[in-house]
């Protein structure tokens, strides 16, 4: 089994996390692996984001990934701030050796047939089908599963309490990725115990039913 394909198996739901300051990085994370949600996605879209890998990393069972990773110089840099995987909105040949090089495993973004080709054709059948509900979300993912079998994907882009439990009832998605369970104003709150019961909630959806 894939490096990746472990991860994605770890939780129904990857938090794909924005984070405004260092200080939120440890409770977060110690609220979201209590939850019961150990795989979290850091976005590299703030300054802190590098500081928070490596504040999340010291929280036990966490399994802290680094989201908006674009170039060869943010794999280097999440590789030394600690990340154990890398999650991308899409895939370029560069981004995929250089993710290679680091021996950091891979979510590339896809969101069209040529893409999941071209991704399976470098070794990589777990994808992140991105952004999902604006390329076509569950339609598209039944659509794909017919003459592409063998890839599972992770959708982000628009999953939510309302949707999450009916993507993650298809065969091909692993789990679903969103921002959802760490909502701006919890996170500015500091409200640790609503975001822990957000996490909490995700437990339900892997029955197909709704959190
Ligand atoms: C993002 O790009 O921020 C992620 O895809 C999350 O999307 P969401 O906010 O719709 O969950």
């Amino acid at each position: 089994m894939s490096k990746i394909l472990q991860v994605c198996q770890q939780a129904p739901v990857i938090p794909v996390l924005v984070l405004e300051q260092r200080g939120q990085a440890r409770p977060l994370a110690e609220a979201l692996v209590r939850g019961g949600l150990p795989v979290l996605e850091v976005t590299l879209r703030t300054p802190v984001a590098l500081d928070a890998i490596r504040a999340m990393r010291e929280v036990e069972g966490s399994v802290v990934g680094a989201g908006t990773v674009l170039t060869e110089q943010d794999v280097r840099a999440v590789k030394a701030a600690g990340a154990d995987f890398i999650v991308s909105p899409g895939a370029t040949e560069r981004l995929l050796k250089a993710a290679q090089d680091a021996g950091l495993p891979l979510l590339p973004g896809a969101a069209t047939g040529s893409e999941v080709m071209y991704l399976l054709e470098q070794g990589l059948d777990v994808l992140k089908l991105f952004p999902a509900e604006a390329v076509g979300g569950m339609a598209l993912l039944r659509s794909l599963h017919g003459p592409l079998p063998q890839v599972s994907f992770c959708p982000t882009g628009g999953i939510g309490a309302g949707n999450a439990a009916a993507y993650l009832a298809l065969p091909n998605v692993v789990c679903v990725g969103g921002s959802w369970v760490a909502p701006r104003a919890m996170l500015e709150a500091g409200d640790w115990a609503g975001i822990e019961q957000l996490a909490h909630d995700c437990q339900q959806l892997r029955n197909g039913r709704q959190a």
